[in-house]
C-alpha cells in the first residue's frame, strides 16, 4: 500500500509513523487520537524554507495556520522563517503565546471585529489583509487610536472558480470574501486606503480556493493580479510592491488524487508575475504564498477503535468507530474521500467493503464512504489518514463528546501536544448562577 507520506508507513504487521509503532500509542494514550507526525511536517516547513523563502529574492512563505493552530506548530513554524496567516484574534493569542513576531502576523479575515482589531494592533500585529470597506474605516480609527502603521495588502476576487468543493471555493463572484474585481470596486477601496492617515497601501492579495489540483487557475489568477497592478498604477498612481498568492495546493487523501508538485505551482507563481511586471520594466513585488493543508494535511493519522458492525445485506456494512464527525466534520461538511485500514491487520487482505461511521447521533456522521479493509472486528484499532488539516481545528464537542489528544511523532518518539479532554472540561465554562 503507498501512503500519502514516506513518515507514516506499514511494516511488522502494524502502522508505524515517524518509526512510532501506532499500537503502542493506543496502549498509551488510548482512542480516539490525532497523531501529527512532525517529521512530515518538518519537511513540508522545510520545502517552502529552501523551495521558496531561500530560493528568490523579497519572498515570504506565510504558514495558514486556521490547518491546525497549537502553540507546538507556531513553535515549529517560528524555526523556519516562515511568517502565519492568522484568522482571528484568537489564532494570533496563540501564535504570539508561542513568541512568534507579531510583524509576521498576517491578519486575514472577512469580518475581523472591532474588539479583534483592537488586540491585534494593540500587539504590534502591523500587516492586515483588508476584505471591505467598514474594516478600512474600524482600521483607521484604531491605529490612530494607538498611533500605529497598518500595512494593508488588498483582498481581490479574480473572478476564477477552483477548488476541491462549492464551500471551499473562494474566487468566484458570489462569495463574501474580499473585494470585486468587478466595476473597479477594488480601486475604490485602495483610494479609500491611500486617504487615511495610517494605513499604508502595499499590495493585492489573493485566494482562489481550497485542494486545489489546475497549475493553470494559479496561473490565470496571477495573470489577472499582474493586469490589477497596472490598473492600480494607472489610474491611482501607486505600485503594487506586494502580492499574496494565497494558499489552496491539494494534497493526496486517496490514490484517485493527483496534487501538484510545491515547485511548479510557485514557480509559475513567480514567472507569471515576473513576466507581467517585466513588460512594463518593473522590478519584482515581494510575493507571498500561504498553504495550510500542504504543510500539515498529509502528517495527520486519527486512530479509533472499532465497536459496533451492523450489516445491511444488499446495502452496506457500517463499521462504527469511537469518534465521528466531532474529530473529522470534512466527511460531512465536504463529501471527502479518504483513505485508512485496520492497524492490528495491517499487512492482511483486504477483503471487506464497508462504511466507517462514527458514535455521533446523525446520520451525516459518516468518516470514510466506502472502503475495503480486512476483516473488521469490534476492538480492532482503525486509521484513518491524511486528518492533520481542518480535523483537530474543526472538532467540536457535539454530543458532549470530549475532543481526543494530540500526539506529536519525530525521530522515533512521541510526545503529548496536546491532552485528552475530559468530563470536567465539558463543564469548565458552565456557571451557576441565580437571576
Ligand atoms: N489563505 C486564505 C485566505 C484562506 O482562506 C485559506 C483557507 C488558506 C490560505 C489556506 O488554504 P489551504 O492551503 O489550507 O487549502 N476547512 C476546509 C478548508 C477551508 C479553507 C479556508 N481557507 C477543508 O477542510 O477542506
Amino acid at each position: 500500500m503507498v501512503l500519502q507520506t514516506k513518515y507514516v508507513e506499514v511494516k511488522d504487521q502494524s502502522l508505524f509513523i515517524d518509526n512510532v509503532n501506532a499500537l503502542s500509542l493506543v496502549e498509551k494514550y488510548g482512542t480516539p487520537l490525532y497523531v501529527m507526525s512532525e517529521g512530515h511536517i518538518r519537511h513540508q516547513f522545510n520545502e517552502l524554507k529552501t523551495l521558496f523563502l531561500d530560493k528568490y529574492d523579497n519572498v515570504l512563505p506565510l504558514f495558514a495556520s486556521k490547518s491546525f493552530s497549537c502553540l507546538q506548530i507556531y513553535k515549529i513554524a517560528k524555526e523556519y522563517g516562515v511568517g502565519i496567516d492568522c484568522v482571528s484574534a484568537g489564532e494570533i493569542s496563540i501564535a504570539l503565546k508561542a513568541g512568534f513576531d507579531p510583524h509576521k502576523i498576517y491578519f486575514h479575515g472577512n469580518n475581523k471585529t472591532i474588539s479583534e482589531i483592537e488586540y491585534a494592533i494593540q500587539n504590534d500585529v502591523d500587516h492586515f489583509v483588508i476584505d471591505n470597506f467598514y474594516e478600512i474605516e474600524c482600521v483607521e480609527k484604531i491605529a490612530l487610536k494607538y498611533n500605529k502603521t497598518i500595512f494593508a495588502t488588498v483582498r481581490v476576487v479574480p473572478g476564477i472558480k477552483a477548488g476541491g468543493h462549492g464551500y471551499i471555493q473562494t474566487g468566484h463572484k458570489d462569495t463574501k470574501f474580499g473585494f470585486s474585481a468587478r466595476h473597479g470596486v477594488y480601486l475604490d477601496a485602495i483610494q479609500k486606503i491611500i486617504d487615511t492617515q495610517c494605513i499604508e497601501f502595499e499590495g493585492i492579495h489573493c485566494h482562489i480556493g481550497s485542494q486545489v489540483f489546475d497549475l493553470y487557475a494559479y496561473v490565470n489568477a496571477m495573470q489577472r493580479f499582474v493586469k490589477f497592478a497596472y490598473e492600480i498604477y494607472d489610474k491611482l498612481g501607486v505600485m503594487v510592491t506586494k502580492i499574496n498568492a494565497g494558499g489552496g495546493y491539494g494534497i493526496a487523501y486517496t490514490q484517485n488524487d493527483e496534487p501538484l508538485d510545491f515547485e511548479t505551482i510557485t514557480s509559475e507563481i513567480m514567472r507569471t508575475i515576473e513576466e507581467g511586471y517585466a513588460k512594463r520594466g518593473w522590478d519584482m513585488p515581494m510575493v507571498l504564498i500561504e498553504p495550510g493543508r500542504y504543510v500539515v494535511g498529509n502528517a495527520g493519522v486519527t486512530l479509533y477503535t472499532v465497536g459496533a458492525i451492523k450489516s445491511i445485506p444488499g446495502v452496506r456494512t457500517y463499521v462504527s468507530v469511537d469518534g465521528g464527525m466531532t474529530d473529522n466534520i470534512r466527511t460531512a461538511l465536504y463529501d471527502a474521500d479518504y483513505d485508512g485500514i485496520i492497524v492490528n491487520k495491517a499487512e492482511e487482505e483486504k477483503t471487506t467493503q464497508v462504511t466507517i461511521s462514527g458514535k455521533i447521533c446523525e446520520s451525516a456522521d459518516i468518516l470514510i464512504k466506502e472502503i475495503k479493509i480486512a476483516k473488521p472486528e469490534p476492538g480492532d484499532i482503525f486509521a484513518q489518514f491524511s486528518t492533520g488539516a481542518y480535523h483537530y481545528s474543526m472538532s467540536s464537542n457535539y454530543n458532549q463528546i470530549t475532543k481526543p489528544a494530540v500526539v506529536f511523532t519525530y525521530q522515533g518518539k512521541e510526545k503529548l501536544v496536546i491532552r485528552r479532554q475530559t468530563f470536567e472540561d465539558l463543564t469548565y465554562f458552565d456557571e451557576e448562577n441565580e437571576y
